[in-house]
């Protein structure tokens, strides 16, 4: 018998930015961090895993060409875990199968499955991007929810969103938190084993319905410095991380879940610029030095900054937010009714000649997932 399930996973933008770690073999962060999932349509993973007894071995393909399975490598780790669930949940369930039975309350196929030793069947994995991965996209975030939901699937777990987020974290610490739509935190832990290092929801999409943003995809190409070695480079090396992780990240993440609960745009923008700015400027502090903008990302900066200022002395309030992750590219946070005119802005600034790669052919502005 086959089995066989598909779960999509979207990209998430961190606002308060994860960025180094105290265990790299569990994937534990140094601090806590937040992020907006971005909605389906866009930016997602999508992954099949079946289970068949006739395959040989465990095998994934990442957009149709097989990536090698290595154990104890973060993709082998994180099937381990889902099939140890797995495992669990057939034991349990053969303890109270009687008691089940008499019950008839689980249909005929969770009997069959449950009766079937699911974790040690070999599974085959296919998964797609539908953007360009390792383009500081975060594709690995999208990659590997989307791996464990469907496993997840697979096994017919019965485990939320942040017990995945458990085992998601172990594929890419950022994975953590696509396990949820809306409005995210990765909550950092302090147990040596990771149990408490796990993704809660902040505020569900619905809450800020009107929080959209705008990807400009300055390059696709593969990025220079990995976040993984960056990071480790950055906790090596940097000094600022240090204050970072002691005295800025704890205010931060209590001021901007703060701000996302009242629906406070400005101040939403303040800490999410800030965070992105002290983020490369660790990346700068780090020995030899990464940087990840370039001069159109650069650039972006400076409108938006323009852009809040002339809003400022409007309003007395900011209208846009940028973030950068491990890569060039510009994500602009804003609410629904400036989308149009800050993608006007853009195309006028910058025409493709300038490095963009049509970004809103790419990647119009995508709602919150
Ligand atoms: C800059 O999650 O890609 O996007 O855990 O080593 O896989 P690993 O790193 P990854 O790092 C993401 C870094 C970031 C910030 C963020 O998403 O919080």
């Amino acid at each position: 018998m086959v089995y066989q399930a598909t779960a999509s996973a979207p990209v998430n933008i961190a606002c308060i930015k994860y960025w180094g770690k105290r265990d790299t073999k569990l994937i534990l962060p140094t601090n806590s961090s937040l992020s907006v999932t971005l909605s389906q349509d866009h930016l997602r993973s999508t992954t099949t895993s079946r289970a068949d007894p006739s395959f040989s071995k465990d095998r994934l393909w990442l957009n149709g060409k097989e990536e090698e399975i290595v154990a104890p490598g973060r993709l082998a780790t994180c099937i381990a875990e889902l099939k140890k669930l797995r495992k669990e949940l057939v034991e349990d369930k053969d303890e109270s199968a009687p008691k089940v039975i008499a019950d008839s309350i689980l249909p005929l196929f969770a009997l069959l499955k449950m009766i079937i030793q699911l974790s040690t069947v070999p599974v085959h994995i296919a998964s797609f991007n539908n953007f360009p991965t390792a383009a500081g996209l975060a594709s690995s975030a999208s990659g590997f929810a989307a791996l464990v939901s469907s496993l997840a699937a697979l096994y017919a777990l019965p485990c939320s969103p942040s017990t995945l987020s458990l085992i998601a974290r172990q594929g890419s610490g950022s994975a953590c938190r696509s396990l949820f739509g809306g409005y995210v935190a990765w909550e950092q832990g302090v147990l040596d084993d990771g149990s408490d290092s796990l993704a809660v929801e902040v505020a569900p999409r619905s809450h800020w319905p009107e929080m959209h943003a705008l990807i400009c995809v300055v390059s696709d190409d593969k990025k220079g410095t990995s976040s993984t070695s960056g990071m480790q480079r950055t906790v090596q090396t940097s000094e600022l991380l240090q204050h970072r992780i002691k005295h800025v990240v704890p205010k931060r993440m209590k001021e901007i879940e703060a701000a996302i609960k009242a629906k406070d745009f400005d101040a939403f923008a303040k800490v999410t610029m800030a965070d992105s700015n002290q983020f490369h400027a660790v990346a700068l502090d780090t020995e030899p030095p990464i940087f990840y903008m370039n001069d159109v990302s650069r650039s972006i900066i400076a409108l938006i900054v323009e852009y809040n200022r002339v809003a400022i002395e409007k309003t007395g309030k900011r209208k846009a937010a940028y973030t950068y992750d491990a890569g060039p590219n510009a994500v602009i946070y804003t609410l629904q009714e400036n989308v149009k005119e800050i993608v006007e802005l853009i195309v006028k600034y910058f025409p493709q000649k300038d490095g963009f790669k049509d970004p809103f052919q790419l990647f119009a502005g995508g709602s919150v997932g």
